[in-house]
């Protein structure tokens, strides 16, 4: 496995792939790898002939108060789960080589960037869109694969792609789960054990609210009141949003849809967590 810093020799690598008559995918990261990360690795390397993963803790798509500085930085430890899950390159790039000292160009997804994560981390999206465009020119994939644990950033990469004609497939992969139910998540080390132990209440939550839309006649808008309800009853938790939304434009819903996404951000300790699950409902009118 390779590890190239430079972008200029990454792309020279995937040209070279490329030529060769290989498929390229790859998984972008900021490191701190965990199996949620690795099962995207493991995807790629079931489609694709050449395995890129990115590891770049990107500052522009991090708050001034939030935790760029703290970010967990493990490569070594992540260069061994990149090479056991089958990657054939990691490009590991540092700040300055992915960010000259006059870059000034940002790519905006405009709606869907605003609700849910867009409101509460302002200029958070317009970080991830543009390192995400960049990797994608340096990497010139056939395919890129995201974790649906980040939902509204798997569409906004998707609406990205079309606007801008990269011409390449997103595949967005299952969310992975500790046992208790808590999606895996780099910022999980955070969390105190007491935090631990209330964070998994977020999947039950989840789990309420598919059984809502299965079992019961309630509309997407009075499941969302349910889970908000629930959220708010545990002591320790924050709530920030719990909704059930279209699965496409995230506009909040009223009636009984065919299909939707739940998705939830809490605030536990210092950590903000989110998680997301897709639901189908029942064909009972309310
Ligand atoms: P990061 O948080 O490191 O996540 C990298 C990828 O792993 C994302 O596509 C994310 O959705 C996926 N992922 C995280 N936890 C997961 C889980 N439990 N199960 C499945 N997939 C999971 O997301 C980012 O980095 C950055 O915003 C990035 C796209 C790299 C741009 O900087």
């Amino acid at each position: 496995m390779l590890v190239v810093a430079s972008p200029v020799e990454v792309r020279e690598l995937s040209r070279c792939a490329r030529k060769s008559g290989r498929t390229i995918g790859v998984i972008p990261t900021m490191g701190a790898l965990h199996d949620g990360h690795v099962s995207l690795v493991r995807y790629a390397r079931a489609d694709c002939d050449f395995v890129i993963a990115t590891i770049f803790v990107n500052p522009t798509q991090f708050g001034p108060n939030e935790d760029f500085s703290r970010y967990p930085r493990t490569l070594e430890a992540d260069l061994e789960l990149c090479r056991s899950a089958g990657a054939d390159l990691v490009f590991t790039p540092d700040v300055t080589q992915m960010y000259g000292p006059t870059a000034q160009t940002s790519v905006r997804v405009s709606k869907l960037s605003l609700p849910f994560e867009g409101a509460h981390r302002p200029g958070h999206f317009d970080g991830v869109s543009t390192v995400v465009a960049k990797l994608f020119l340096i990497t010139e994939p056939d395919r890129a694969y995201f974790g649906q644990k980040d939902y509204q950033q798997q569409l906004i990469i998707r609406q990205m792609v079309i606007d801008l004609d990269f011409g390449l497939q997103i595949v967005t992969c299952p969310i992975v789960r500790e046992p208790d139910g808590l999606a895996m998540s780099s910022r999980n080390r955070y969390l105190e054990p007491d935090d631990r132990r209330i964070a998994s209440e977020i999947f039950q939550t989840l789990l309420l609210a598919e059984s809502l839309a299965l079992t019961s006649n309630l509309t997407a808008s009075q499941i969302s009141v349910r889970m908000q309800e629930r959220l708010r009853s545990i002591e320790g938790m924050e709530l920030s949003y719990a909704e059930v939304v279209d699965e496409a434009t995230l506009e909040p819903l009223t009636d009984r849809p065919l299909e939707a996404v739940a998705l939830i951000a809490v605030r536990v300790g210092t950590t903000r967590l989110i998680d997301n699950m897709r639901i189908r409902f029942s064909n009972q009118s309310p």
